[in-house]
């Protein structure tokens, strides 16, 4: 994307020009020289993904934009240094597998698989402090910056940090790799993708149905003499990879040009994305993101107007390039159906070509009496719900979801088929950061969607 850096005749962009912005959400690290050693140590190590991979994302999300297939990005609000292994990484693409599965099977649209996995470990916040018991603390900001534990030296921002996240997303992405192009993503396992804690209940009987099916068209298909081992779609996925690019000091060491075009990739993952605290036109996260050749993405709240979303489209997709700029509203299931509209008009009206997005999540995330950050699965269905109307009444294409989920049997969000409630909140919640659905409620989640996309 040559012309990027020069449209919209702003200042040239650099990997280092977003140094000249406001830069929200910047961690306070408190040693100047360990930080600038921290990052030339990374600038130093290789990429982790290749630009072409990035170039292929592009293409894949050009056709969810264009209504020919659906985004499913998921996983971990944040990922963990200390919740670390390959069982969980596993059991995380399972899920995701499945969940296309159902959805592939069932509307017959095919689905482009992104994790928000390798890489996502910086959280923004609302607030600088917060409160554990009655201690006042510096706020968690995801296991690249601080630690968790609820003491004060735990939350003095580490430059370590930055390297031990780009190691741990480096194992990540090699076990994907790994997963997904050497035969566990093959449609022939389909059974094993279902665990046992999620096999015992409806939504996983369900779902053995689907596998069971699938297994007969396969069979039917050998016995009609079409040569299957010769089809690779059959035994490997595309799985991409994305996260937030929140810590601009680690993204700018890992953007590289490249050698085929030229171009600048931002190498940390295939997808960035700007969050909802961050996207302000004249910020550093905009300016950062507009000169990088990968597809991008911006979260947009219920305050977005519709001239900040033309503002972003133009800023970063001047030369409106199918697939390279997702938007991913996440306005509360009260409110989707109202605030979603004018942006879908003034944005189609002014023809860009973005990739529209639905993350029912974090504009229904609340507080249970005893104090767990919580979110109801009726109100995520409901939120998936209005933003399929909205695009009904709109004419355009709800093009994809952006979920945060877990292959754990945790116990984070309330309701699903076999219920959360209340008072099982503290039984197994693990996460660092936001809650997420277990692996039963995904799979929910994705027959009612497919329902909706076959609709
Ligand atoms: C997130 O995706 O975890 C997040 C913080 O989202 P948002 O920027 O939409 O609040
Ligand atoms: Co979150």
């Amino acid at each position: 994307m040559p012309g990027l850096i020069h449209a919209i005749g702003v200042t040239p962009w650099s990997p280092d020009s977003w140094r000249t912005r406001p830069a929200d959400q910047q961690p306070d690290w408190p040693d100047q020289a360990r930080l600038d050693r921290a990052l030339k140590t990374l600038a130093g190590l290789p990429p982790l993904v290749f630009a072409g991979e990035a170039r292929y994302l592009t293409d894949a999300l050009a056709e969810a934009a264009a209504g020919r297939a659906f985004l499913l990005q998921a996983g971990d609000c944040a990922e963990s240094f200390a919740e670390y292994s390959a069982d969980s990484i596993r059991d995380k693409l399972k899920v995701i597998l499945q969940m296309a599965v159902v959805l592939t099977y069932g509307s017959g649209v095919p689905v482009v698989k992104l994790g928000r996995i390798a890489g996502q470990f910086a959280k923004p916040r609302s607030a600088p402090t917060e409160w554990v018991g009655d201690v006042e603390l510096p706020s968690f900001r995801g296991h690249m910056v601080n630690d968790d534990a609820p003491i004060a030296s735990a939350r003095v921002p580490d430059p370590e940090r930055l390297i031990a996240a780009y190691h741990q997303s480096a194992s990540t992405l090699n076990l994907l790799r790994a997963f997904t192009k050497g035969g566990f993503a093959d449609l022939s396992q389909v059974h094993a993708w279902n665990q046992e804690f999620v096999a015992s209940s409806g939504e996983g009987r369900r779902y053995e149905a689907v596998a069971s099916e699938i297994d007969r068209a396969l069979r039917f298909m050998r016995a009609c003499g079409i040569d299957l081992d010769a089809t690779a779609n059959l035994h490997q996925v595309d799985f991409w990879t994305s996260h937030e690019a929140l810590i601009l000091g680690y993204e700018e060491a890992l953007t590289r040009q490249d050698s085929l075009t030229g171009d600048w990739y931002d190498c940390s993952a295939h997808l960035l994305w700007i969050g909802e605290r961050t996207r302000r036109l004249d910020g550093a996260h905009v300016e950062f993101l507009r000169g990088v050749g990968n597809p991008v993405a911006v979260k947009l709240g219920p305050t977005t107007t519709a001239d900040e979303a033309l503002g972003l489209c133009e800023a970063l997709n001047p030369n409106r390039v199918p697939g390279r700029l997702t938007l991913v509203s996440r306005m509360g299931a009260g409110r989707v159906e109202e605030l979603l509209p004018p942006l879908l008009r003034a944005v189609t009206g002014a023809g860009h070509p973005v990739l529209w997005v639905c993350d029912p999540m974090h504009g229904n995330t609340f507080s249970s009496a005893d104090g767990h950050k919580t979110r109801r699965f009726g109100d995520v269905m409901a939120e998936i719900k209005g933003f399929f109307e909205a695009h009904a009444a709109e004419g355009t294409w709800p093009g994809g979801v952006h979920i945060e989920l877990t292959g754990d049997d945790v116990t984070e969000c309330l309701g699903g088929a076999e219920e959360v409630l209340e008072d099982h909140l503290a039984l197994r919640y693990t996460t660092t950061c936001d809650p997420r659905l277990n692996a039963r409620q995904s799979l929910d989640l994705a027959y009612q969607l497919a329902e909706l996309l076959r609709a």
